[in-house]
């Protein structure tokens, strides 16, 4: 049995209520029951946190053992050195998501610190772009 994690950071506990227009309506929650039922032979968890430190001190705790790590670091993405090292720090492969196609948003999302130590990057599939990434492992 695969055992990955969510690791979802600021602003993302918002999901279902937070710019619905670019983010959707569904929250994250019940995305992630649905999820947890069509694919009973992954090990799933969820962690998600507004704190970049919480975040960092999560992918070190799991980075060692876990089969796979599914990152959505919403706005640290693109301000967050630190989540950055952390991801070439740890052993767990790292799979970037992003609900919505940054790369046709402001310019300041475009960049990533997480990406070039990720082992792929997916985005711009709304919730799909999570599923997506539990089948790459
Ligand atoms: C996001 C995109 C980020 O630019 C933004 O700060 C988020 C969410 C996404 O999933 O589309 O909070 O990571």
């Amino acid at each position: 049995m695969k055992k990955l994690i969510i690791i979802n950071g600021p602003n993302l506990n918002l999901l279902g209520k937070r710019e619905p227009a670019i983010y959707g309506s569904l929250s994250f929650t019940d995305f992630l029951n649905k999820i947890k039922t069509k694919y009973p032979k992954v090990q799933l968890e969820y962690f998600q946190s507004n704190i970049e430190g919480e975040l960092i001190d999560k992918l070190h705790e799991v980075g060692f053992s876990y089969d796979g790590i599914i990152l959505n670091a919403a706005a640290y993405t693109h301000t967050s050195i630190g989540l950055g090292d952390a991801v070439k720090a740890i052993e767990t492969p790292v799979v970037e998501v992003h609900i919505s196609n940054t790369f046709n948003r402001e310019e300041f999302r475009h960049q990533s610190f997480i990406s070039p130590n990720a082992k792929g990057v997916i985005l711009g599939f709304g919730l799909q772009s999570y599923e997506l990434a539990i089948q790459s492992f």
